[in-house]
């Protein structure tokens, strides 16, 4: 009879805009590889077909200002189809899973940043997420003033359509909710350089 291999490891690095999310997500998929592990990495939203023509729509500056319960609606679409079509096969198969950005960034932007009730994005979160939560979410934390600087002239819509305000309840939002869950989230300051920061999500992830 076949063995079922263990269900992977599940690694969300979330935080605001300008964090360095991407570049950090990667150098820890590089690190765990070297060690030989089996990584996926991915991201949201996208990480299928669906979820990057979502992707599309969502970041697209041409089709007005969207209603936030749309925004949350078509973020958790995206989700849905990651979580069924990638991240859940890829945990049954043993893999760990780094995905940047996950369900968090819901509530920190459409709840924290656009006034949703939190109960009921959580409600939408579960279906779409069918329950999946991260067994360690590493937040890049940065001042919304720091991190929109970082990103230059490459704004998507929710660095044109947004003002600072929004941005700094985004980030406050993230912070309330790693200080709910404490023993999931490790907050990393993501002003210092990358190397540091790095080496600070390695030691997140070793002593997790
Ligand atoms: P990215 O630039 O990190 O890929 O994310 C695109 C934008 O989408 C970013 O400004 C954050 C925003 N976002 C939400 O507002 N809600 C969500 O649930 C997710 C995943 C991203």
């Amino acid at each position: 009879m076949a063995m079922t291999p263990p269900r992977g490891r599940f690694i969300t690095v979330d935080g605001p805009d300008g964090g360095g999310k991407t570049t950090q997500a990667q150098r820890l998929a590089d690190a765990l590889r070297a060690r030989g592990a089996h990584v996926l990495l991915t991201r949201e939203p996208g990480g299928t077909r669906l979820g990057e023509r979502v992707r599309s729509i969502l970041l697209d500056n041409e089709t007005g200002v969207h209603a936030p319960i749309a925004d949350a609606l078509l973020f958790n679409a995206a989700r849905a189809q990651h979580v069924a079509e990638v991240i859940l096969p890829a945990l049954a198969a043993g893999r760990t899973v780094i995905c940047a950005r996950y369900a968090d960034s819901t509530l920190a932007y459409q709840g924290y940043g656009g006034g949703l009730p939190l109960d009921h994005l959580r409600l939408i979160q579960v279906a779409a997420t069918q329950g999946l939560r991260p067994d360690l979410t590493i937040l890049l934390d940065v001042p919304a003033e720091t991190g929109l600087a970082r990103k230059g002239d490459e704004l998507t819509r929710f660095e044109t359509e947004f003002d600072l305000a929004f941005h700094r309840r985004v980030r406050d939002g993230f912070l309330a909710i790693a200080r709910d869950e404490p023993d999931r989230y490790r907050v990393i300051d993501a002003t210092q350089p990358a190397d540091a920061v790095f080496a600070r999500v390695l030691a997140a992830v070793d002593a997790n």
